[in-house]
């Protein structure tokens, strides 16, 4: 009976997509619930990369449902672009392999528009957003503006909703300095991907009770990061979405009881791309070394990721707010022959030794981190498969993240291949 919840621990890019692919084939279904594509899932699968923006990581096994919930915010070009693109690489499993829930939000090219003129026009408040449109179709939803996947399917009325919609936008793109869009182009061009998309439209919340009901088992699939939720994230340097645990019932309608487990994902050390404080940043020879070794470029825009020490601070708050059953410590092969390894147990804010993560953002940038050292190894970790076959430090660090955060370590990710994995425990027998 067991749902799992899998959460960015950190500020993204922890490495989700690999280990929801990796336990997508003992669930029912994988379901995406906020976000949208400013999300960048990379999964590598015999030999191939593959990365999805938008459709849950689950879409490689042919026997998983992959659903879009209401809380997700969708571009429709980009939702067809990514199922020609699986189809071309004859990875598309079927139609039936996919469900988009008529209540999630339309990304709409105004919203594209809006997002990159407001970023072009920020100087130093730029937030480094993706570009995607993500925080102006989720302010459209708010103000009750917005358009979602089911209007899609019903063009009389979509077009008086998108002049409605227009008539507010233009007069702000305008403002911007950005072009005006007319809406009847955008109403058809919505409308020619509406009925490409109507086969996938359903009813996301009434399968995953039905599924819940029956004791199957429904892994859902965060995007971001815990410190870029737009309640408990670095504000305003975060994206405009909750990307914490409660989400996953939001953004289903999923009651919390259906929650039987929940994941986190963190990196052995931290990245960050886009703008914001990032108290454990490397600015030096490590930064780069952490940076080139794992391969730390953006997969969705490309920017090269700002690289840190293992932040244990941020991560014990994202291990108390997401109710982390367990932590999966991906990239632990990059730390291989740094010695020692620093993690940051404290910070230091004005002389005074602070445990948790300030909720203003000029306040954690002014936060000085308090290090730990602990002994590396030098023993290349790219072949392990089961715990026996870690180097002891390489353990020791582990035990030593489990013991600081209070949460046991179920994985460890020790290259990017779905094979190259060390399994501590399974999350969906840990609750059964
Ligand atoms: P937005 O989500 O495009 O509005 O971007 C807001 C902030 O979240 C920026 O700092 C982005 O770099 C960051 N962000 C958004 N999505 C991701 C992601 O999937 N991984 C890492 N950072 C992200």
């Amino acid at each position: 009976m067991p749902n799992v919840v899998v959460i960015g621990a950190q500020w993204g890019d922890e490495g989700k997509g690999k280990v929801v692919d990796l336990y997508a084939g003992e669930a029912e279904a994988v379901v995406r619930f906020q976000g949208g594509n400013n999300a960048g899932h990379t999964l590598v699968v015999e030999g191939e990369k593959i990365i999805l923006h938008l459709i849950p990581s689950g879409i490689l096994h042919p026997d998983t449902v992959c659903c879009i919930g209401n809380g997700v915010v969708v571009d429709p070009q980009v939702l067809l672009q990514e199922i020609d693109g699986l189809r071309a690489k004859g990875r598309w499993p079927g139609d039936d392999a996919l469900v988009v829930s008529g209540a999630a939000h339309v990304i709409l090219p105004c919203h594209r528009e809006l997002d990159k003129a407001r970023e072009g026009r920020a100087g130093r408040a730029q937030i480094g957003t993706t570009g995607r449109g993500i925080g102006p179709c989720y302010e459209d939803k708010a103000s009750r503006k917005g358009v979602r996947v089911a209007d899609l399917l019903e063009p009389e009325a979509l077009l008086p909703k998108l002049e409605a919609l227009l008539d507010e936008r233009n007069a702000l793109l305008r403002h911007l300095g950005a072009p005006p869009f007319d809406p009847r182009a955008v109403w058809e061009e919505l409308c020619a991907a509406g009925e490409r998309i109507r086969p996938f439209v359903g009813d996301v919340t009434g399968r995953l009770h039905r599924w819940t009901r029956e004791g199957r088992k429904v892994l859902l699939e965060g995007a971001q990061g815990t410190l870029l939720d737009i309640d408990h994230g670095t504000y305003p340097f975060v994206t405009s979405s909750n990307t914490t645990a409660g989400a996953a019932c939001t953004g289903t309608g999923l009651p919390p009881r259906d929650l039987h487990a929940a994941v986190g994902i963190t990196k052995a050390y931290v990245t960050r791309v886009g703008a914001g404080p990032f108290p454990t940043e490397l600015h030096d020879a490590m930064g780069d070394r952490l940076r080139e070794r794992g391969g730390e470029f953006g997969s969705t825009t490309g920017r090269p990721r700002r690289c840190g020490w293992l932040d244990l601070v941020a991560l014990r708050s994202a291990c108390r707010m997401n109710g982390l059953t367990g932590l999966a410590v991906t990239k632990l092969d990059v730390l291989e022959g740094i010695d020692p390894i620093r993690v940051c147990t404290a910070y230091r804010l004005d002389g005074e030794r602070v445990d948790h993560v300030p909720a203003r953002a000029e306040d954690l940038e002014r936060c000085e981190p308090v290090y730990e050292e602990l002994a590396g190894w030098t023993e290349p970790l790219a072949g392990a498969r089961s715990p026996e076959d870690l180097p002891a430090n390489a353990r020791a660090f582990l035990d030593h993240v489990a013991e600081a955060t209070g949460c046991p370590v179920v994985l460890a990710s020790v290259g990017p291949g779905r094979e190259q994995t060390v399994e501590f425990a399974n999350p969906f027998t840990l609750c059964d």
